[in-house]
């Protein structure tokens, strides 16, 4: 079995391929990434030197280094973690999405279609439906709610799910997709809200919530998210779309707040900023059909996965001070300067 992870030096890619070891030690896998800012080989060290395992850097969009490593590996499966993941910088410069989460979709499937690959499964997000009330705790999203993407990210995302959709009904692609919510754990890159909190509060710099902190967000461990996909490729049916979520709702500042209490860091360092245009207000998913149909449930709650993440980020300081520099700081100070 043979299985191509795009996206793998990122943050979930490179727990799913840690994962999938353990879970089938038998199992080739290739990683194929383009190593964008938020890809990391030194992530992937500890896999780099296994006879089952090979590291390739290419681009999703490039049709030809595509094919060619479809022709040189004859995956089986094909999982695409691969994207641009943050919505701060789709708002600031929304083309680079569309291009790699749309149209590197589309050229990944035309390789599946022409390789007779025997599975698309296409990482996708709970926030191409957009949100949800704050006063409505009632509502919940499940894999029948309207897509209605807010941002360019979501938006390049929603589009790709329907592309992949559209492929199965018309080529007979065998595809599945799943939609996470907010994931976090180790290896998760210092912009994102959980592990950008962490260093700042180490670093004893301002801890940036973007508006009154309110905005709510469906918290899952990121081993959580890699079982349910490694259980939708052995059982899920396809064709179909499988919500993932841990019914974990938090609010910003009470995740910031107990961020601040683990690490022993006054609140003080808490500063509201200017909120994200057209920010979400709420993610709830309903995992009941994946909970139903192949029984997944989570296995670590927030109060366990939080600390073993900022103990991961407390040991692992040189991975994330490394990533803390060159383009990153730029991105920083644009970001946060005069907000
Ligand atoms: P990430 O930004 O940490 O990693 C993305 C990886 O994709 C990087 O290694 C990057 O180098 C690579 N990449 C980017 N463009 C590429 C291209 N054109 N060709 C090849 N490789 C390319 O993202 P993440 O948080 O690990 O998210 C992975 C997937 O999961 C994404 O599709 C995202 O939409 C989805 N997702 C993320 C979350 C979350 O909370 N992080 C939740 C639900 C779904
Ligand atoms: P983020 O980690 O970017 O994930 P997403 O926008 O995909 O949910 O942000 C999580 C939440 O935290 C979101 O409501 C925005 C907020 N946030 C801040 O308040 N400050 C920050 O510096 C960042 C990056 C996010």
């Amino acid at each position: 079995m043979t299985i191509i992870v795009t996206g793998g030096a990122g943050f979930i890619g490179s727990n799913f391929i840690f994962y999938m070891r353990r879970a089938h030690p038998d199992h080739r896998i290739v990683c194929l990434d383009k190593l964008t800012y938020a890809g990391n080989l030194s992530t992937l060290a500890p896999v780099m030197e296994s006879p089952s395992f090979r590291f390739v850097k290419g681009d999703i969009c490039d049709r030809d280094a595509v094919e060619k490593l479809f022709a040189e590996e004859k995956p089986d499966t094909v999982v695409n973690f691969a994207a641009e993941s943050h919505v701060d910088r789709s708002i600031e410069d929304p083309g680079v999405f569309l291009q790699t989460n749309i149209l590197g979709t589309q050229v990944l499937m035309d390789a599946c279609v022409k390789f007779a690959v025997k599975r698309f499964h296409q990482v996708s997000t709970d926030e191409v439906y957009g949100d949800l009330p704050l006063d409505r705790p009632d509502l919940l999203f499940t894999e029948l709610t309207p897509l209605h993407a807010s941002s360019p990210y979501s938006a390049s995302k929603a589009s790709a799910d329907l592309l992949v959709l559209a492929y199965h009904r018309t080529y007979g692609l065998p595809v599945t997709i799943s939609r996470c919510s907010n994931n976090y754990g180790p290896y998760q890159f210092p912009e994102k809200l959980i592990p950008l909190m962490i260093s700042n509060a180490l670093n004893d710099k301002p801890l940036p919530v973007y508006g009154k902190g309110l905005n709510v967000r469906d918290w899952l461990y990121v081993e959580d998210h890699c079982k349910a996909v490694d259980l939708i490729l052995q059982n899920g049916r396809v064709g179909e779309v499988y919500n993932i979520g841990g019914h974990n709702e938090m609010r910003n500042i009470d995740i910031v707040r107990l961020i601040c209490k683990e690490l022993g860091k006054s609140e003080r360092l808490i500063t509201y900023v200017t909120d994200r245009k057209g920010h979400d207000l709420r993610y709830a998913i309903d995992p009941s059909k994946i909970h139903a149909e192949l029984g997944w449930l989570p296995e670590t709650d927030f109060e366990a996965g939080i600390v073993k993440t900022i103990q991961w980020y407390l040991a692992h300081r040189e991975w994330w001070e490394e990533i803390i520099s060159g383009e990153y700081r730029e991105y920083y100070a644009r970001m946060y300067g005069e907000r």
